[in-house]
């Protein structure tokens, strides 16, 4: 039996029908063919599956996606606005893709962790995204990608604050 949600996903409102036992990383793939997110381990244990919920990062391998009703789901690809968003830009410049299937589930814990710590150490930065899992990288590159990204933010903010 299906249930009609509301929810907001990548800042468009939606009303999709979901069965009960459906996961949020299915309807995400195969629903509504937002394919950026990664089925990696199924099981809650490498966070290639990694999505937003409010800003969270939440697994959606583990996620009924009837529990997304009410909420603002991001994605991947609800990240670059016109433009690569910083931490994309860092994975490029920083070589912190190598195969690439960590990597929306890093970027997306990566931008929840600078939501809460604008400018993270590198500790800071290995504990936000410990709960993600690379085969490729060694996770420095990762780390720099995301201090990359730190800086431009930053240097985004001193801009508009001296423009202010
Ligand atoms: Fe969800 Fe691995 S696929 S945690
Ligand atoms: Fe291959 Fe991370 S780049 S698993």
């Amino acid at each position: 039996m299906k249930e009609l949600i509301r929810l907001t996903i990548n800042g468009l409102a939606r009303e999709e029908a979901v069965a009960g036992q459906e996961l949020l990383i299915d309807f995400l793939r195969d629903r509504l063919g937002l394919t950026g997110t990664k089925m990696g381990c199924d099981g809650g244990d490498c966070g290639a599956c990694t999505v937003l919920v409010d800003g969270r990062p939440t697994l959606s391998c583990l996620t009924p996606a009837a529990t997304a009703a009410g909420h603002e789901v991001t994605t991947i690809e609800g990240l670059a606005q016109g433009e690569l968003d910083p931490i994309q830009e860092g994975f490029h410049q920083k070589l912190g893709s190598q195969c690439g299937f960590c990597t929306p589930g890093m970027i997306m814990a990566a931008r929840a962790l600078l939501n809460e710590y604008p400018d993270p150490t590198p500790a800071q930065i290995r504990v936000g995204l410990s709960n993600n899992l690379c085969r490729c990288t060694g996770y420095n590159t990762i780390i720099e990608s995301v201090q990359y990204a730190a800086a431009k933010l930053k240097g985004r903010g001193a801009a508009g604050r001296k423009a202010g």
